[in-house]
């Protein structure tokens, strides 16, 4: 039944033809994401990014990093130690309440998240509150921790006990002394990271998008108490535009969720989800919350210690208050990976079939490969010629060199990693130093001299709109 259930999700299509199924096998195929430790039969709640998924992520997070710290002179980068004090998780209150309710069958011993019920009942038509699986009796539910716990040095008892952090967030907070004490930063200012973040999830399902390890970016933005709904919004604003503008991601497929009172954290004054359209549904992105003075208080009691800030333009004191954006880096990933995947239908083939090619839509910032250089044939000095363009963009673009087979297949072999830009050198390159410049997503050809040809890509990624 679990089996049935999944694949039903997987196969799930939307209008481009593309469906988690379909994502893991190209991902898997052409090296993007592999299962973690696939050798020993895999780790179904990790997974590993091969050489053109590090490098889609890679760009995701640049991206993020210019947008957030480079773009804004209030803004400054952190990168705190994913190993924190314990007293960090309780000052937090992930110790207390970083749960799920989890209930057992005690029968088939599949676990559930209480909360996943009503709909896993919904959809097998079960009516008497049985186990969605094999229909045994379930546990009462229980809370059950989130975090991961490990032990420090070389006595395992609790005395030494540590926890991976859940979120990256923390590391922000328990500095926020030490950023504001040595560097020219002033309320409103913001501090940025990015890192991984450990989950012991009940349910990890749908591939990259829920994981027991995972990369956030998270921002906290800190800003005196009363201007923090200006501020909310925005954040708001900057971050759905960021996921339009540099990501590339259909207007269309994100939509802002407001959390309900029952989804609000107990310290929240306000919270957005910013979703995405996924094939099997909409689902968060993003969290943009309004923090209020939660965190530095808490942490200020457990040390022992007020965190606050002495505003210079008028000597008051206060804690501030915190605007979070705290996005996930993986499921970032993910999200480009599915908005950007389409089959299109692009005439007939030889035998008169539909002719459809699998092309990812990738805004070329972040697109794994920026430019593949082809010697239109190996011989005759071509190769020569293409190898030294190729090794003259290095230094500006990732680039990928190619002279096997037919040019039409090596296009296509390029169309579905997202590379943006193929460049064909040919018989008339030797005579007029001219190259054929191939756009991914029109297919259009144009002639281009060879001289000046990184100023001319440089000008195609800037000025690039997604059809
Ligand atoms: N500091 C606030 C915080 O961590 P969150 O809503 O729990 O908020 C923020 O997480 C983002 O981190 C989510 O929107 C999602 O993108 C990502 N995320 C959370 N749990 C995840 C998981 N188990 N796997 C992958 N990404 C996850």
């Amino acid at each position: 039944m679990a089996k049935e259930k999944k694949a039903k999700t997987n196969n799930i299509e939307n209008e481009h033809g593309a469906s988690m199924e379909k994502i893991v096998s190209l991902c898997k195929r052409r090296g993007f994401v592999y299962p973690s430790s696939e050798i020993y039969g895999g780790l179904s709640a990790t997974w590993d990014y091969g050489p053109l998924g590090s490098e889609l992520k890679n760009n995701i997070q640049q991206s993020w990093w210019k947008a957030m710290v480079r773009k804004h002179d209030n803004i400054v980068g952190l990168d705190a130690a994913i190993m924190m004090h314990p007293r960090t998780w309780e000052a937090s209150g992930h110790v207390e309440n970083f749960s799920d309710p989890l209930v057992d069958c005690k029968d088939c011993k599949t676990r559930f998240r209480e909360d996943h019920l009503e709909e896993l009942w919904k959809e097998k038509g079960i009516t008497d509150g049985s186990c969605p699986e094999c229909k045994g009796t379930l546990t009462e539910a229980r809370q059950f921790n989130l975090m991961f716990t490990t032990h420090m040095g070389p006595v395992a008892d609790s005395g030494h006990e540590i926890y991976l952090r859940p979120e990256t967030a923390q590391g922000i907070f328990v500095n926020f002394k030490n950023v504001v004490d040595t560097s020219p930063v002033k309320v409103p200012f913001g501090i940025a990271q990015v890192g991984k973040a450990f989950r012991n999830e009940i349910t990890t399902k749908n591939f990259i998008f829920r994981t027991c390890e995972f990369e956030q970016m998270e921002m906290q933005y800190f800003v005196k108490p009363g201007n923090e709904d200006e501020a909310f919004e925005e954040w708001k604003a900057k971050r759905i535009a960021w996921y339009k503008e540099k990501l590339g991601i259909r207007e269309d497929r994100l939509r802002f969720h407001q959390h309900g009172p029952k989804e609000l954290a107990h310290y929240a004054k306000d919270a957005y989800d910013i979703e995405y359209q996924y094939p099997f549904g909409w689902q968060e992105l993003e969290g943009v919350h309004s923090r209020t003075d939660f965190d530095l208080s808490r942490h200020g009691e457990y040390c022992g210690k007020e965190i606050n800030y002495l505003d210079p333009s008028d000597n008051s004191r206060y804690i501030p208050y915190v605007i979070e954006t705290s996005s996930g880096l993986t499921r970032s990933v993910l999200v480009a990976l599915m908005d950007a995947y389409h089959e299109e239908t692009i005439g007939v083939d030889k035998k008169g079939d539909p002719d459809v090619r699998t092309v990812l839509h990738f805004h070329p910032e972040i697109a794994p490969v920026k430019v593949a250089i082809f010697p239109l044939v190996k011989k005759d000095g071509l190769s020569e010629i293409a190898k030294d363009l190729e090794k003259g963009l290095r230094d500006d673009f990732a680039t990928f060199y190619d002279q096997g087979g037919a040019i039409g297949r090596r296009y296509r072999r390029m169309d579905e990693i997202g590379t943006p830009f193929c460049i064909t050198v040919d018989y008339d390159s030797k005579e007029d130093q001219t190259v054929t410049l191939r756009f991914r997503d029109s297919m259009e050809q144009v002639r281009i001299p060879m001289e000046g040809l990184a100023e001319r890509l440089r000008k195609e990624i800037r000025d690039y709109k997604r059809a």
